[in-house]
């Protein structure tokens, strides 16, 4: 049997198939590896169950809109792509506005975003969303003080209409600490396989660390209400985060606590 780094088998093979295949030809012994095995058989578990969940969503006609906000480098996009893998790709979809035109700067700011809302039996996601104009654009002065502070105050309504209309919400923040996003904005120089990642705006993050958060803390006093509260996961682990973002859909979803929140999951509301 050969032996394997366990470091550089994460890597490459977060796919529980891949993993099952190697074990199943020997070339692999699998359960020598407990904390891979684990990882991809809760997530397996978790993306079984939100798919079941999407057959409900679809026969019923239900409406799910899921934001994804956080700090750079948080594992956002790793965490949407593990979530819509085994989901039927026609009912889901992932929404990644660039910065707006000179058109949409024009319009009222939800505009662009109403024209992405869920129909019946569909799931979107947002990678990014609305909630630029709480965090990105007032530290790298996007967009001025007034504007930041409407945003601020029409969101809650806007939301609240949203909801009232029968749209699901679910709005999770991905958060990690400061030495662990220098970390992986580092890791994304490094590797030709990240570098894709790297935003215009990352390199900054680290700089603006703290003026970061004070709008992430203000965001989360402001814009979480009992309907729609943020649910925020601070883990400097990507595969913890990633399972917990499932159970917080999951449960979301179900409307009740069937999956084990986690001690690193803070709710605002
Ligand atoms: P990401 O981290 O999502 O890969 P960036 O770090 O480049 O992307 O940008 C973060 C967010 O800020 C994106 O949603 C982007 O559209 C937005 N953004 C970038 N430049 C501007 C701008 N000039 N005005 C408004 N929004 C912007
Ligand atoms: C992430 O890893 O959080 C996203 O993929 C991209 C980013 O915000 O830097």
């Amino acid at each position: 049997m050969a032996e394997y780094d366990l470091n550089e088998l994460q890597k490459i093979h977060e796919n529980k198939d891949v993993l099952n295949y190697l074990e199943q030809h020997g070339i692999l012994e699998i359960k020598k590896f407990n904390d891979v095995y684990d990882y991809e058989k809760e997530l397996y578990e978790l993306q079984v169950k939100l798919l079941k969940l999407q057959y409900e969503i679809i026969e019923k006609g239900k409406r799910v809109l899921i934001i994804f906000e956080g700090r750079d480098a948080a594992g956002k996009g790793g965490t949407i792509g593990r979530v819509t893998q085994y989901l039927n790709p026609k009912k889901v979809r992932v929404v990644a506005l660039p910065k707006p035109t000179e058109e949409e700067a024009g319009q009222w700011y939800f505009q662009r975003y109403i024209k992405q809302l869920p129909n019946a039996g569909e799931i979107v996601i947002f990678d990014r969303s609305w909630y630029n104009r709480a965090v990105v654009e007032p530290v790298f002065g996007f967009c001025s003080k007034e504007q930041h502070e409407l945003f601020m105050n029409q969101v809650p309504e806007f939301e609240k209409q949203l909801i009232d209309d029968g749209i699901i919400l679910i709005k999770l923040f991905l958060n990690v600490s400061k030495e662990e996003q220098a970390e992986r904005l580092k890791e994304r120089k490094e590797d030709i396989l990240k570098q894709w990642k790297i935003g215009v705006l990352d390199q900054q993050a680290q700089e603006k660390w703290d003026v970061y958060t004070g709008y992430i803390e203000n965001l989360f006093k402001k814009t979480s209400t009992k309907k729609s509260p943020w649910l925020e996961i601070t883990k400097d682990n990507k595969k913890k985060a990633r399972l917990a973002s499932f159970k917080l859909i999951i449960n979301a979803l179900v409307g009740s606590e069937q999956e084990k929140i986690d001690s690193f999951v803070t709710k605002h509301d």
